[in-house]
């Protein structure tokens, strides 16, 4: 086990395996920015799944059990099961997760489930198909993620969880209807404050909808009660009705930072190695996965991780905002 400079272990690795999306939510990848001009990662400068095999095994060595995969949209990457297989023979490894926009999940479930796939994040911002459609950077079909949605939730899967981003004067009409369609059943609806990520989402405090806010309007109607974490250091603070059946969750960065037991690594798709999710620097691991002595790659790693003091979200307001910061698609949340 390692710790960082403010003894948090390291338990959750989160792995980008395509920078580029279907998609492009007004809050993550403006269209107007992201044209068909803007250059992503060619095919080859992204790792391997060979490569990524050998990196989740050193972190496993560390410590990590929970492993996310991530984009951009991460089903853009062919033949995801078979690195899902490679993770899941690595002992140790307790818990995959994928967090996907939910456009070309429903036909790769069976196979995704089928090499070891624990669970799914899918995003979901509306259920007003022009909405979903306009938030989506006019991409997104919402009938199709719909689809994938009860897909997933009546397969064997350990956990669905839907991510809605709340954007002030945007979608906040949508708590209601999103917590009405999935009461009383196995779903998660988790609603997460609108984050500064990056630097070309032009975000700015008055388009966020604090928790506070949030529970005021889902208060207005049901009345709801807080539930233990599922594990230290959980991103989402868990709620539950206190008349019916039904999970709700709150990622509060920007209210209620939970930076305190922060264990989360990030690689992105290219294998750089990010030790928050508002870093702007990086570490590459690429280099030192070829032709290097081979525990080269696990002795950076412990060297970085123990440097690491990273808690942007407590921080937040003293920090000045011009650094450039890493770009969510990168790294995938
Ligand atoms: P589980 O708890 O394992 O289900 O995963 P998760 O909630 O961390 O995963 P998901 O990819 O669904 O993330 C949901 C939201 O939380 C996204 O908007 C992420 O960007 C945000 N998030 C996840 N981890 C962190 C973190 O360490 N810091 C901050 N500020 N936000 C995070
Ligand atoms: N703030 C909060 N959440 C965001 N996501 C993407 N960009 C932001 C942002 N700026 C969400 C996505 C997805 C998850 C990985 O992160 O909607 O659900
Ligand atoms: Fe939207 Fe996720 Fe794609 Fe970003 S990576 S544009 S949040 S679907
Ligand atoms: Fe962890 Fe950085 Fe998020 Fe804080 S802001 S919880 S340190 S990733």
């Amino acid at each position: 086990m390692i710790v960082d400079k403010l003894n948090r272990p390291i338990r959750d690795l989160r792995i980008s395996v395509m920078d580029t999306c279907n998609y492009r939510c007004t809050y993550c990848m403006p269209k107007e920015k992201f044209d068909d001009n803007y250059q992503f990662l060619k095919p080859d400068e992204r790792l391997s799944f060979d490569e990524i095999e050998k990196i989740v095994a050193v972190f496993a060595n560390y410590g990590v059990n929970k492993i996310r995969i991530t984009g951009g949209e991460p089903l853009l990457r062919k033949n995801l099961d078979q690195l899902i297989t490679k993770i899941k023979k690595i002992k140790s490894i307790e818990d995959i997760a994928l967090t996907t926009n939910g456009l070309l999940l429903e036909k790769q479930l069976p196979s995704l489930i089928n090499a070891g796939l624990d669970r799914v994040n899918i995003s979901i911002d509306s259920l007003d198909p022009q909405l979903y459609h306009q938030m989506s950077g006019e991409k997104g079909q919402l009938d199709i993620v719909l689809n994938a949605i009860e897909a997933a939730r009546n397969s064997s899967l350990k956990s669905v969880k839907l991510n809605c981003v709340v954007q002030a004067g945007v979608n906040e009409n949508q708590i209601i209807p999103l917590l009405k369609k999935y009461q009383n059943t196995n779903v998660v609806v988790r609603f997460i404050e609108y984050m500064d990520v990056g630097n070309k989402n032009d975000w700015h405090l008055n388009d966020v909808l604090s928790f506070k806010e949030i529970i005021q309007i889902i208060e207005s109607q049901w009345k709801i009660e807080p539930i233990n974490p599922n594990y230290i250091g959980e991103v989402a603070s868990r709620y539950k009705y206190k008349e019916f059946d039904g999970e709700i969750g709150f990622i509060t960065s920007i209210s209620k930072p939970f930076c305190q037991d922060c264990s989360r690594a990030r690689i992105s798709a290219d294998g750089k190695l990010y030790t928050c999710l508002f870093s702007h620097q990086s570490h590459d691991l690429r280099k030192y996965l070829r032709n290097n002595p081979p525990n080269l790659l696990s002795q950076k790693i412990a060297e970085i991780w123990q440097a690491r003091d990273d808690r942007y979200s407590e921080l937040r307001h003293q920090i000045e905002t011009g650094k450039d910061k890493i770009e969510m698609y990168v790294i995938g949340g």
